[in-house]
């Protein structure tokens, strides 16, 4: 990858610029407007949503009023956890786009799976939400459908029912909890690997060992996360409302981390972000 442009392919064949503007927490209205302009002002041209971030309105008038073309930007939203089943994901799906108020999007994920801990029945759950999915699909409103927080267990369970592959898995991946083993299943499948919180929430950039990494490769700790989600083949959703840091995140084509850096990065211990068990959570 060598500019924000440059894009990973799906296994469906679309292709999916390497770097997305994350938008979670980003109120709607002004600041999510601002934010997004900025972003494809920078050059950005894929921006991530979801039903529950409710700003789904905002993203869409930025981009609807940016001036770029539709096909030129890559638009991602999710559903959200209460809208789970066939019935209510078909219904899900028609609020987010009226929200964007965008022809088609791009890429539509399931935010979080149906777990045991809090369904019986989690497995067949998550099997009619994705056979809507598959059906939305078909009419061609949305480019690629795909999962978020999915570990290989659940997709295993999907692929047994499932008649069209997942084409995305975004998950929490930063130093100091990097879901290796889940990021490789999914490359093994086919299947691109997001990263949500690539800088782990702010805290992570502290950390000692980044520190000491960004001295060295002349970068800030921000740029040194999004180039190791990068160099992991693993696309980064970084997200700022901070025009120059905005314009920082995208920076991070004009160097390389070394391998035995890359290793140390890998097992910085556990901190920053949520770190969130997918099968634990209580949402
Ligand atoms: P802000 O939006 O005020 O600029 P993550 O994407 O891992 O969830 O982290 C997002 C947080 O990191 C936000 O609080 C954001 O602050 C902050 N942030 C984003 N980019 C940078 C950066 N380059 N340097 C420092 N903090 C950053």
């Amino acid at each position: 990858m060598n500019k924000l442009t440059d894009t990973f392919k799906l296994n469906n064949g679309i292709d999916i610029p390497c770097i997305g503007y994350g938008t979670f927490q980003t109120p709607d209205g002004k600041s999510v407007e601002d934010g997004v302009k900025e972003a494809l002002k920078i050059g950005y041209r894929h921006i991530d949503t979801a039903y529950f971030y409710q700003n789904e309105k905002g993203v869409g008038k930025a981009i609807r009023e940016s001036g770029i073309k539709r096909e030129d930007i890559f638009v991602t939203s999710k559903l959200w956890n209460s809208d789970r089943g066939y019935e209510s994901a078909k219904a899900a799906f028609e609020k987010t786009m009226d929200n964007l108020g965008l022809e088609y999007l791009d890429l539509f994920l399931i935010h979080w799976p149906a777990i045991k801990k809090q369904f019986d029945n989690a497995e067949e759950i998550n099997a009619e939400t994705w056979k809507a999915f598959e059906e939305i699909y078909e009419t061609g409103r949305v480019k690629a459908i795909g999962l978020s927080n999915f570990l290989p267990h659940h997709i295993d369970e999907l692929m047994k029912t499932a008649k069209i592959k997942p084409m995305v898995n975004q998950i929490e991946f930063h130093p100091g909890f990097a879901q290796i083993e889940t990021a490789k299943y999914c490359l093994e499948n086919d299947i691109v690997v997001e990263a949500w919180s690539p800088l782990g929430r702010k805290e992570v950039l502290e950390n000692e060992t980044l520190v000491e990494l960004a001295k060295k490769y002349n970068k800030s700790t921000a740029q040194i996360c999004i180039r190791w989600v990068l160099q992991h083949d693993i696309l980064p959703l970084p997200k700022s409302v901070t025009p120059s840091r905005i314009l920082e995140n995208s920076q991070v084509f004009d160097f390389e981390i070394s391998e035995d850096d890359m290793k140390t990065i890998d097992n910085i211990p556990c901190c920053g972000g949520q770190c969130a068990n997918p099968d634990d959570v209580n949402f």
